[in-house]
């Protein structure tokens, strides 16, 4: 991701790469210093780490996927500058509003105005409650190396941690793995397994991000696979309240 993409950058074609790298390190640290700043107040889950991980993703994603690093940096840094508790109304607006912030911010640093509104999209679209379809490489790059966080021991750990700060249960003492009763993600932390984590592989947008997610995924299955074993509940109730994994899985909606 360090070169710079021919399309986006045709104003820039005159410089060396020491130019391009110059260039690109003013703005990484512009970003990162915001994102300290926006994110000083979130939780643990959704914090300047998180967000350090999602532009390694995306770093990682991008390179293979040949997305524009202008548009790809800023959003992946920029995409959670705005807030919003998980259990909020707001939720579904919490893209909007930090693409909305993030633009301000790229305006006010004065970064170059033809990749604005691309980035932009890249916010919008990255979140799984906005259902926005990403129409650019760089807006699924970003979107991919969300949800690539929601999966794997990452994302096992946020869902536990972000289910504690909500004042949630683990599970459901009756029935652990839902399958008789419908799934609630606002009672237990494990009920998010089934409300999103696992619909999550489906809705992955690049070959490389979608390869990475079916990894993380079986972290996920284990997990539960144990937890199942513990607590004694028979394997075939876990299958059953799986099966939507096979029989239902939803297409990208986003
Ligand atoms: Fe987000
Ligand atoms: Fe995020």
């Amino acid at each position: 991701m360090s070169t710079p993409p021919s399309h986006a950058l045709s104003h820039l074609k005159f410089m060396t790469m020491t130019d391009w790298d110059q260039w690109f390190t003013r703005w990484q640290s512009a970003f990162e210093q915001f994102a300290a700043d926006a994110m000083s107040e979130a939780d643990a889950g959704h914090d300047l780490y998180h967000v350090k991980r999602v532009v390694a993703n995306s770093v990682r994603l991008g390179g293979v996927e040949g997305a524009c690093p202008s548009i790809v940096m800023p959003a992946a840094w920029l995409h959670d500058c705005v807030v919003v508790r998980k259990d909020s109304p707001e939720r579904n607006r919490a893209s909007r509003m930090a693409a909305q912030r993030a633009g301000e911010f790229l305006g006010s640093i004065d970064y170059p105005v033809q990749f604005r509104e691309y980035v932009a999209h890249a916010i919008i679209a990255h979140s799984f409650t906005a259902a926005v379809c990403p129409t650019t490489v760089d807006a699924k790059v970003v979107q991919d190396a969300d949800r690539l966080e929601a999966l794997g021991a990452l994302g096992l750990a946020r869902c536990l941690m972000t289910g504690g700060a909500l004042g949630q249960r683990l599970f459901d003492p009756i029935e652990p793995f839902p399958f008789r009763r419908p799934a609630d993600e606002r009672q237990q932390s494990v009920d998010h397994f089934y409300t999103k984590l696992l619909k999550l592989p489906a809705t992955m947008q690049t070959q490389s991000g979608r390869v990475e997610a079916q990894r993380r995924t079986q972290v996920l299955i284990r997990f539960l696979e144990d937890l199942a074993e513990e607590l004694g509940t028979a394997a075939s109730e876990l299958q059953q309240s799986l099966s939507f994994l096979t029989t239902n899985c939803p297409q990208a909606h986003a």
